[in-house]
């Protein structure tokens, strides 16, 4: 009987993510929904500029102020709620892990499938929890069946991991992998879905298509891309990985067939968390990546048997979503957009200083690419960084060239006053410089 009771109680430290003790209830949500209710009569593009509300929603970040992050692309930190729950489930774990974890920390898969679910739109039977986007969207491209000869139509603009696992394919299956290629910023949606339907052929079988193009952030038409290749008998595929927890939008809408996402970009979820999500139809055709002695079960957890990894990572996701169910998810966009909107309008205009992504609301949202004439990507990374203490990232890939800057949530103007004031200052020395 008291073991019995012990396991129930250990079995709770789980499922009170998604309860009233939860720790984002016990440590935020009175303060929250406070700072909630002051701000309730604006629209979230109006609250998106309320830095009383924002400043709540800083403080529970624990970024190191010596550093201005902006490459939250890359991957975003977790609050200090998520980071107390992974420390919580880990300490559980080491208290004898074959048991704590596959026991006790086990049982919270299924109520957290749930609450993804709910944040997806989707099916719990349609999510399965992993560690990334690479292993999400890699799972759907081994596990498609496509045999030689058939045809995928991609981007040269797309993520390299998803880009070697086509071309993996083309070598190992002889699949015939097509890349289209943008030039970024584009304001038009029709011409990229026309430039995806120009390419198919009747060997077509599948589209890929970034949500957000980590590059420059472009915001594809992954609704229309879709709408159109359904159309053609063409299946579509999409890499979500930072259009998750970002966007406010339920994975259905896209009317895609695959969805794979990273949960540690903006839902800050603990770092090496990840789904994917698929059409329930389609389960049962599409292979599992590892293991799966029954390959066409149409059970999503076939997905899942990836070996022993971090249940504590995985659970500290339910934390991560009540934080950004906390703050409300097309609040959270519109502030993320209108930080970016914020430095780069401050920029916009030096005239040897160059954004590579659109300011329109419909194309773009928390990153934007920006260069200066006569430095490389490098070279403006590396002076942000040395001279100005600011975290950016240098891309050079394909067609583009830029500085890649990502604000989240925890950002501040007042951080964002130094981006634009370091890159004015230091377009202002390198047209000195060429001036002289
Ligand atoms: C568009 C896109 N897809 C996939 C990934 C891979 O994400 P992860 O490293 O979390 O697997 C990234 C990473 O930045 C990305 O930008």
């Amino acid at each position: 009987m008291t073991n019995r009771r012990h396991f129930i109680k250990q079995a709770a430290v789980l499922t009170s993510a998604f309860s009233a003790a939860s720790l984002f209830n016990r440590v935020h949500a009175e303060e929250w929904s406070n700072a909630a209710k002051r701000i309730q009569h604006l629209t979230p593009a109006q609250a998106a500029q309320d830095e009383d509300f924002w400043t709540v929603i800083q403080q529970a970040y624990t970024v190191n102020p010596d550093l201005i992050n902006l490459n939250n692309g890359g991957v975003s930190p977790s609050p200090l709620v998520v980071q107390q729950a992974v420390a919580r489930y880990n300490d559980l774990a080491n208290e004898g892990p074959s048991y704590y974890m596959w026991r006790i920390l086990d049982q919270g898969r299924e109520p957290l499938r749930r609450k993804l679910a709910d944040l997806a739109g989707a099916l719990p039977d349609e999510i399965a929890v992993n560690r990334n986007s690479t292993e999400a969207l890699n799972t759907m491209i081994y596990g498609i069946p496509l045999a030689a000869g058939d045809e995928v139509i991609g981007t040269k603009q797309d993520y390299p991991h998803m880009i070697q696992a086509y071309n993996k394919l083309a070598i190992r299956n002889g699949i015939v992998y097509k890349q289209l290629s943008f030039e970024f910023p584009i304001e038009d949606d029709a011409q990229i879905v026309k430039a995806y339907e120009d390419a198919i052929t009747p060997k077509t079988k599948l589209i890929h298509v970034t949500h957000m193009i980590n590059w420059v952030g472009q915001i594809m038409p992954v609704r229309k891309i879709a709408d159109m290749a359904h159309a053609r008998g063409v299946e579509v595929l999409c890499d979500g990985a930072h259009s998750f927890g970002l966007l406010d939008f339920k994975i259905p809408d896209l009317h895609c067939d695959y969805f794979g996402t990273s949960l540690h970009k903006f839902l800050s979820a603990p770092i090496g968390s990840g789904m994917l999500w698929m059409k329930k139809e389609k389960i049962e055709k599409v292979w599992p990546m590892v293991c799966g002695d029954k390959p066409h079960d149409p059970d999503i957890r076939k997905f899942e048997d990836l070996g022993t990894r971090s249940f504590p990572i995985e659970q500290g996701i339910g934390e991560a979503i009540n934080f950004h169910e906390g703050i409300g998810a097309k609040r959270k966009e519109e502030r993320i957009r209108y930080l970016k909107n914020y430095w780069a309008n401050k920029v916009k205009d030096i005239p040897n200083v160059k954004l590579h992504t659109s300011l329109r609301p419909e194309f773009s949202c928390a990153i934007c690419g920006v260069s200066i004439d006569g430095m490389t990507p490098a070279e403006l990374d590396n002076t942000l960084l040395g001279d100005y203490r600011i975290h950016t990232v240098g891309i050079v890939w394909e067609n583009i060239s830029c500085v890649r800057v990502t604000p989240h949530v925890y950002t501040r103007p007042k951080d964002l006053d130094l981006l634009a004031s370091a890159i004015e200052q230091i377009a202002g020395k390198v047209k000195a410089k060429g001036t002289k």
